[in-house]
């Protein structure tokens, strides 16, 4: 498949990442169908899409016009086999390896012929994934940033078997979407988790030490780093559990005690503080 032959478009999952990765697709003038196992979970992807939308546009970063031609170019759908006859797929659901498989063996089949399936997997092997279709040539990693319509990079990620052509179309593609495409190798974390979980780990480890206070770690990693968020407000809004995980994946893949997660972030998740999404991580966050 070449970068022109993509015009239809399947996302699968409509969470945080899935609804953002939709939202772009539909504004940037892609046939976009949304896959959710359930019509409220679609239709709950579908108001926040529109509410980002509206948020883009009063801060005129897009047309009004522009929010409703993509939400004319956004449909949803209950599973892959009715989105049927896309050009690529991007899967964007849980982290959860057994599940992405089976979405991949249904991918494989709704597909059009020469279709390109990628993930928005944040650490799971590429490779592995790719093992359960036709033709693993055409599988490979494109993990998008939270916000994803604010966030410019997409990390694109090669598995031992994606072929030259494959990745050339998702590199023109992300241009495509006004996005910088990064390339990394399939191994544990990528790049971009490699080197971001072990800092925000560290800062955990230092929380529990009593080397500082949580606002005084944020306060140096953001003025003195110039990041726009400290690395325990970043946790908070990756959610704790998916920074537990993606710790896992490190520690077990390379087998390496440096990969170790904090017992801090461990016993965090084991009382249901998980950051923004539960109401309360390292800080709280009341609803509004
Ligand atoms: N859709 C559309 N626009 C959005 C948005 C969304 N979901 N979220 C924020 N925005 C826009 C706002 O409208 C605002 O626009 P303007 O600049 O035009 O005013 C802009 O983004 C900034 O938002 P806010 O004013 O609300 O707040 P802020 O200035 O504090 O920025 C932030 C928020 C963009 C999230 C910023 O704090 C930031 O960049 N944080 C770091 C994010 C980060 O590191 N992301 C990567 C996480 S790791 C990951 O995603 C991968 C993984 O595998 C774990």
């Amino acid at each position: 498949m070449r970068v022109m032959d993509i015009t239809r478009v399947c996302v699968v999952g409509g969470g945080t990442m899935g609804n953002g990765i939709a939202h772009v697709f539909a504004l940037k003038g892609f046939e976009t169908t949304l896959v959710e196992a359930k019509k409220e979970l679609a239709d709950k992807a579908l108001a926040t899409i529109a509410g980002n939308l509206d948020r883009q546009a009063a801060k005129g970063v897009i047309a009004a016009t522009d929010k409703d031609a993509a939400l004319a170019r956004l449909k949803t759908a209950l599973s892959p086999a009715q989105a049927k006859g896309f050009h690529l797929a991007v899967e964007a659901v849980s982290e959860n390896l057994e599940l992405k498989k089976r979405i991949f063996r249904d991918l494989d089949e709704a597909a059009a012929p020469g279709a390109i399936l990628a993930t928005n997997t944040s650490s799971l092997p590429v490779t592995e994934l790719a093992s359960v279709v036709k033709d693993p040539s055409r599988v490979i990693g494109m993990h998008f940033m939270n916000p994803v319509p604010v966030m410019k990079l997409v990390e694109i990620i090669r598995g031992l078997q994606t072929s030259d052509e494959t990745h050339a179309a998702i590199h023109a593609l992300t241009l495509k979407l006004g996005k910088t495409p990064a390339l990394a190798k399939d191994f544990p974390g990528f790049i971009s988790n490699r080197v971001l979980m072990p800092m925000i780990n560290e800062a955990i480890t230092c929380l529990h030490e009593g080397v500082s206070s949580r606002e005084d770690i944020d306060t140096i990693m953001k003025l003195g780093m110039a990041h726009p968020m400290g690395p325990l407000q970043l946790a908070d809004y990756i959610g704790l559990d998916v920074c537990l995980a993606i710790m896992g994946v490190l520690h077990e893949g390379f087998g390496d005690s440096k990969y170790r997660p904090s017992p801090l972030l461990k016993q965090m998740v084991q009382a249901g503080r998980l950051g923004v999404k539960s109401g309360a991580g390292f800080y709280d966050y009341p609803k509004k």
